[in-house]
């Protein structure tokens, strides 16, 4: 099975995403800053099919077929690490179905049901994102989608468009979103989100870098997202409370961040993850992590996304980005990325 496609191919990407501060708070209305993550990419690539094939999805470095609840397809085109199956046998819950679903239905002409509108094409999908980590790897894999779907029927969609698409099928997927997952995505800019407020984009005063750990343990947003919404219920003035200390950091990392004090906004990360701790939402995992990148010279380390497991991030002088990563890999990081924000 064939990972790249060749001739007459229209393609869509998307990077990774990284919040900065605000996660989980923002669901509650609450400001929240996110960035763009360049150094990991989904990518899909539309190619012609067979006639009457309809949509055939290639899924490479995603879960292998079986993890998905799809069988091999009988011509035994399975890609080693991923799944190749056609859209007519996805189960309905596949986020893919969803998002080229919801492609066919915007950009193509057709107004009738899935069926009706198939083109016979062979949608490739590869992602350098890590899955469940909280780097936006399904949304940034249902972007690359819309965006190679859009070429193939000679659309143009603004950013505001794409984003709203994938907005639809992260309801599907994840229950409650705040919607700045697929904002910042498929803006590729840092922004400061406000759910319901549409775009800001954040000017950055002077850039900064970040690095990146994976802990190496899945992260469900639709389970941690649902997990706070009880305990807010349970507790809601301790936990609307939480929020808004979480928007009030927001808000002044915003603006270190405008003026280019990355240093102070630093430092609210630790501030920031303090409240996520008293959330219930970091780990050991994650602590240790944490832990390691401040002794090693971090100016302010927090989880990043929904938590529980996923990715940490810690802010660091140029200098000592190397001494960090080190000791990030020392302390079980399956994975370190470094980012720039500028
Ligand atoms: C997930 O990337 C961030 C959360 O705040 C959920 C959301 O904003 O939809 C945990």
């Amino acid at each position: 099975m064939e990972c790249t496609a060749e001739a007459d191919t229209w393609v869509g990407s998307a990077p990774g995403k990284l919040i900065l501060f605000g996660e989980h708070a923002v669901v509650y209305g609450q400001p929240a800053i996110a960035v763009p993550v360049t150094g990991v990419q989904a990518r899909a690539t539309v190619t012609g099919g067979e006639a009457g094939s309809g949509v055939w999805l290639v899924c490479c470095d995603l879960p292998p077929c079986e993890d998905r609840g799809l069988l091999p397809t009988p011509d035994g085109g399975a890609p080693a690490s991923g799944c190749r199956y056609a859209l007519r046998g996805a189960a309905a819950d596949d986020p893919l179905r969803g998002a080229v679903a919801l492609a066919l239905a915007r950009f193509s002409d057709a107004e009738r049901g899935i069926s009706g509108m198939e083109p016979d094409i062979v949608l490739t999908i590869t992602s350098t994102i890590p899955i469940a980590r909280g780097l936006g790897s399904g949304a940034a894999v249902a972007t690359a989608v819309i965006r190679s779907l859009a070429a193939y029927f000679g659309r143009q969609p603004s950013n505001d468009e794409v984003s709203g698409l994938v907005f639809e099928v992260e309801k599907l997927f994840h229950g409650t979103p705040s919607g700045i997952d697929n904002t910042v995505i498929a803006y590729q800019q840092p922004v400061y989100f406000v759910r319901g407020e549409g775009m800001t984009p954040l000017r950055v005063g002077s850039p900064f870098s970040l690095v990146i750990a994976d802990s190496g343990a899945p992260s469900s947003t639709r389970e941690v997202v649902g997990t706070v919404r009880q305990r807010w219920h349970a507790e809601p003035q301790r936990y609307d409370a939480l929020f808004d200390s979480i928007g009030a950091i927001a808000r002044i990392a915003r603006r270190h961040i405008e003026t280019g004090d990355w240093r102070s906004m630093a430092g609210l990360m630790d501030e920031n993850q303090a409240l996520l701790e008293q959330m219930g939402v970091s780990s050991p995992a994650l602590d240790r992590l944490i832990e390691a990148a401040r002794s090693a010279g971090a100016v302010g380390a927090k989880l990043s996304g929904a938590g529980r497991g996923g990715c940490i991030l810690a802010a660091a002088e140029r200098h000592a980005i190397a001494a960090v990563s080190g000791a990030l890999r020392s302390a079980g990081a399956a994975q370190v990325l470094v980012t720039e924000v500028a």
